[in-house]
This record gives structure tokens, sequence and C-alpha cells, in this order.
């Protein structure tokens, strides 16, 4: 696990475009999994502008995002589709049919778990997986307890994530109870994974991954089990805001 330390969220962003950006380049077929939150959203932001003032392009890329809310249409606002259209796939140049989420709308939706796993299957598995982390250690929508070997699933939000995701919706009833998730085994699958953390209210969560213990109690603590995770977190995260 190799940690980079950064002074703040702008410049955990920067790294973490450059890097993205730099495996764009070198691999311009590369399958790009993503992340939704406050978290990427910095990440986004510099890879629109590179790709503004660069030309980095994203033609055959192909993006597979972690999650998706169970109930919420795509066009809501709130749904996992809208916030990767408005933070990033309307502004470069990625074809609309090549980016994937899980849908949270099937009727059937072990079927859909089903497809997405042979979606990422097809498309040769994910090269550089994003991830943001949540204050109890979920990576995805992976809560506490969800089994390393587990792959995309429907999960019930714990409280906590509902609470933490409340502030984009205008009550806490309305934030969704269960999520469709890529499972632990297949981030671990990916080739090489990036987690991002910014601010105090990943300390606790920081710190225990860090501590080194491996335990499904805190999915982060599987990335342990990775040969190419990165983590890029800034100081407040590490508690070494003076
Ligand atoms: P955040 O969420 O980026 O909005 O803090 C991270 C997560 O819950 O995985």
């Amino acid at each position: 696990m190799k940690i980079i330390k950064v002074k703040d969220y702008q410049e955990m962003s920067q790294k973490a475009a450059e890097l993205i950006i730099a495996q764009v380049k070198k691999n311009p077929k590369l399958v790009l999994g993503l992340a939704t939150g406050s978290t990427p959203e910095g990440l986004y932001k510099n890879l629109i502008e590179d790709h503004r003032s660069n030309g980095t392009t994203y033609k055959q890329v192909t993006t597979c995002n972690l999650d998706e809310y169970i109930g919420l249409p795509k066009e809501d606002h709130n749904s996992y589709y809208a916030f990767m259209k408005g933070h990033l796939f309307d502004h470069i140049d990625v074809l609309a049919e090549n980016t994937n989420l899980p849908s949270g709308e099937k009727e059937d939706r072990s079927a859909e778990c089903a497809a997405y796993e042979a979606l990422i299957h097809e498309a040769g598995g994910i090269d550089v997986q994003v991830l943001g982390i949540g204050g109890n250690g979920h990576i995805g929508f992976n809560e506490p307890g969800t089994p390393f070997d587990s792959l995309t699933h429907i999960i019930e939000l714990d409280a906590s994530t509902r609470e933490a995701n409340a502030r984009f919706f205008n009550s806490l009833e309305e934030v969704p109870t269960q999520a469709i998730t890529m499972g632990i085994q297949t981030i671990m699958s990916a080739k090489e994974i990036v987690l991002l953390a910014s601010g105090t209210a990943k300390v606790e969560a920081i710190s225990k991954l860090l501590s080194g213990e491996i335990t499904e109690a805190f999915p982060a603590s599987c990335l342990h089990q990775h040969p190419n995770v990165t983590i890029i977190v800034d100081e407040a995260a590490l508690n070494e805001n003076k």
C-alpha cells in the first residue's frame, strides 16, 4: 500500500488527476472504475480542465461506476447516474455507450447484479479503480460485515451512511435505504486501486485503515491484501492539521 500524503483537498484532487491522466495516456482503452460522493468531485474537475486545455481524450475509455441507489429514477438529481453525467461525462469526450453504472431500477435485481459483473468481465476487467471511503470504512456501498468474497449485490445502507448522505436530500427519509454495489471481490479484482480521503470526517476511518488490521467489520481493510493500492490522503484526514 503506497501512501501519498498531501496538504489539502485541492492537492489530493490534483495528484489523483495526474495519476488517472497518465494511465489514460499510457492506455487509451483504459477501463476506469469510478466513484461518486464529495471526495472525487475535485478529481473530476481536474480531468475536465485537463481535457479542455490539453486535449486528453477519453474516446476509447470505458468507465464502470461502483454503485447506485435502489429506487431513484436515473433522472433524479440524486442518482449516481445524474452525478456522473453532471460532474464528468457531459464535460469530456467519453462515449455515453462506454459509461456504465449498475442500474437501481431493474425489477430483477439479481439478474442486474450478474449482468454488471459480466459487463466488467467483458470489458476486460477494471484497470484503475477510484475509491472514496465512508466514515464507517465502506468502499463502494459495501457496509461493515460485507464478505470479502462478495460480487455485485444489493445492500441495506447503514444508518450512518444514510445520515452522511442526507445532506444531498431534502430530508433523511428521502435517502434510499438500499443500493446496488460492486462487491469487495469485484473491487479487489481491479488491477490498480486509488483511494482518496480528505477532511476531518475521515480521521477515524483512515487511522483504522492504516492500523493494518484486516477484518470484514472494516471493509476498506481488504485493500491490504491487494498488490497495487495507492492512498492519497490529506493532512486533515491524517489528523495532522495543526
Ligand atoms: P464522500 O463519500 O466522498 O461523500 O465523503 C465517500 C463514501 O461514502 O464512500
